[in-house]
């Protein structure tokens, strides 16, 4: 069977590819399950100095499979897809995120847990919680307004609009803006040059650009409550409907 989730350490990098590009990279709770796993795991393997993120296929991902909202959603708060983001919140290696093509939903409220995000000049940003019926998760309702302000965080969250690599640029969601050929080469740029460095001086960094992590936890389990809920409710059922229903 095809691994969705790729997992690979090489010379103190650990490369985490999202392996579905027939469905856009969207997100199933295998995958978050996988994710979450592989999170943990580098966090304990003392040979990964750093991890990088990406897409298979030329997208990074069109966000959480809304089949499963439909037919298995994420109930409770010990679910793969809460394990997936306790995880992302409390990694203490750092992150480097490449995206390119679609970056939908938890595809860009994940890179908010990123500390260097790279773009390809192609990538196409969205949040559509609202007019899926839904309300903000990984804590984007508390990252998001710190890093772009609250005008901006409301024009991205409550519009939903898409937005380009460019904006995503000038707006300080990512670091660098590049020609797809040249992603890969920036990421592990990256990748290689942190892996060199103390790693103990680069996890306490991150500990302290991050702190306090405890008001990120607390928000996300805040966010899951009333997320779960609208999963429910008649608005986002007929979301996910009109989405699997618009080709017919
Ligand atoms: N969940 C489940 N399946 C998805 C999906 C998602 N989030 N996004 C895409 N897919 C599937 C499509 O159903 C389609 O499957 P099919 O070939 O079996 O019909 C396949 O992936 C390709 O999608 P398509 O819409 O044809 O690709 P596109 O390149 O024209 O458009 C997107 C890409 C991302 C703009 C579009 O797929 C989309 O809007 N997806 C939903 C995004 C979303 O709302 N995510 C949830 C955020 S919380």
């Amino acid at each position: 069977m095809t691994e969705l989730v790729l997992y690979q350490v090489t010379d103190g990098i650990a490369e985490l590819t999202l392996n579905r590009p027939d469905k856009r990279n969207a997100i199933t709770s295998a995958m978050y399950e996988s994710l979450g796993h592989h999170l943990r795991e580098a966090e304990l393997d003392a040979e990964v100095r750093v991890l990088l993120l990406q897409g298979g296929g030329g997208t990074f991902t069109a966000g959480n499979d809304l089949r499963d909202f439909l037919d298995d959603p994420p109930s409770g708060p010990d679910t793969p897809v809460a394990r997936f983001l306790h995880a992302l919140a409390t990694a203490r290696k750092p992150l480097i995120a490449a995206v390119d093509g679609w970056v939908v939903g938890i595809g860009v409220t994940l890179l908010l847990h990123c500390d260097l995000v790279v773009a390809g000049e192609g990538a196409l940003f969205q949040t559509p919680f609202v007019d899926l019926g839904l309300v903000p998760e990984a804590a984007s309702s508390l990252l998001l307004p710190r890093m772009v302000g609250h005008h901006k965080a409301a024009e991205i969250l409550l519009l939903g609009e898409r937005f380009t690599a460019a904006d995503a640029l000038a707006w300080g969601l990512v670091n660098r803006v590049v020609g797809t050929s040249e992603l890969r080469t920036v990421a592990l740029g990256w990748a290689t040059s942190l892996a060199a460095k103390p790693p103990g001086a680069l996890q306490l960094t991150k500990d302290l650009l991050r702190s306090p992590r405890h008001q990120v936890v607390d928000r996300i389990a805040e966010e899951t409550e009333m997320f779960t809920r609208q999963l429910a409710s008649p608005e986002a059922i007929g979301a996910f409907e009109a989405f699997f229903d618009r080709s017919r």
